[in-house]
């Protein structure tokens, strides 16, 4: 690999080139990071209070290990790395997997589980999943589509930022095909975990009563987030 003289050298050499550049300097960002779970209600009754226990525990667990993770990069040896094996590879595949649990686990536990919420055609959500899918019925079998297509992980409507459109996908695991530059907004969780206890292998009516009772006033919001962003990251 190479050693830490020539590491800082090579680095001293961007800094010159940074210096000399009209970009404004930024301040020093802290590679380390804490995050802490959340409370979230699960008012639902299609869920037994076991699974939603054991979900919040396995939650929790994400959180905890991507601390970890968090803490030891911070001091990760950066000089030894390799594409086949080594420490700091490791930290990093584990940072996308535990963060993106962590993050997919709250865009869920806060998208779903509202009883009382109802989409209304005139929503943005309503509008722009009929415009990009055709109608708001195409959209739903699609995100079942998606959802059935799922291994052990997740289904996402989301908006792509190059597409610019609105698209649903499915990611396995955490961290397997996860799409680029796409922000998600309305999310299942389709691990086993979610929905064995209470419907045994029965993926399609455990996905069916998560849909009943999306939470439509978080969906919006989220969506007029993205496309706000959108306009920044063309
Ligand atoms: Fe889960």
């Amino acid at each position: 690999m190479f050693d830490k003289k020539e590491l800082d050298e090579m680095l001293q050499g961007f800094v010159r080139t940074a210096v000399n550049s009209t970009v404004t300097k930024l301040p020093v960002l802290e590679e380390s990071y804490v995050h802490e779970a959340k409370p979230f209600k699960q008012v639902t009754e299609f869920v037994s209070q076991k699974a939603k226990t054991a979900h919040m525990d396995l939650y929790k667990g994400y959180i905890e290990s991507l601390n970890k993770i968090s803490s030891e990069l911070d001091t990760a040896e950066r000089g030894e790395v390799n594409s086949r094996y080594s420490e700091y590879r490791n930290l990093k595949i584990g940072e996308i997997f535990n963060l993106n649990a962590t993050w997919l686990h709250e865009l869920y536990f806060s998208n779903c589980f509202d009883p009382h919420s109802e989409i209304v055609m005139d929503s943005m959500p309503y509008m722009r999943l009929e415009r990009d899918f055709g109608t708001f019925e195409d959209w739903q079998r699609d995100f079942m589509a998606c959802a059935l297509s799922a291994q052990n992980g997740w289904v996402v409507t989301g908006y792509h930022s190059f597409l610019r459109k609105y698209v649903n996908t499915f990611v396995d695991g955490h961290s397997s095909h996860v799409m680029m530059g796409f922000y998600p907004l309305i999310v299942v969780d389709m691990w086993e975990h979610a929905y064995f206890r209470d419907y045994l292998t029965d993926k399609k009516s455990y996905l069916i009563s998560q849909m009943r009772e999306f939470n439509w006033g978080v969906i919006e919001e989220r969506f007029k987030k993205a496309e706000s962003i959108a306009q920044v990251v063309k």
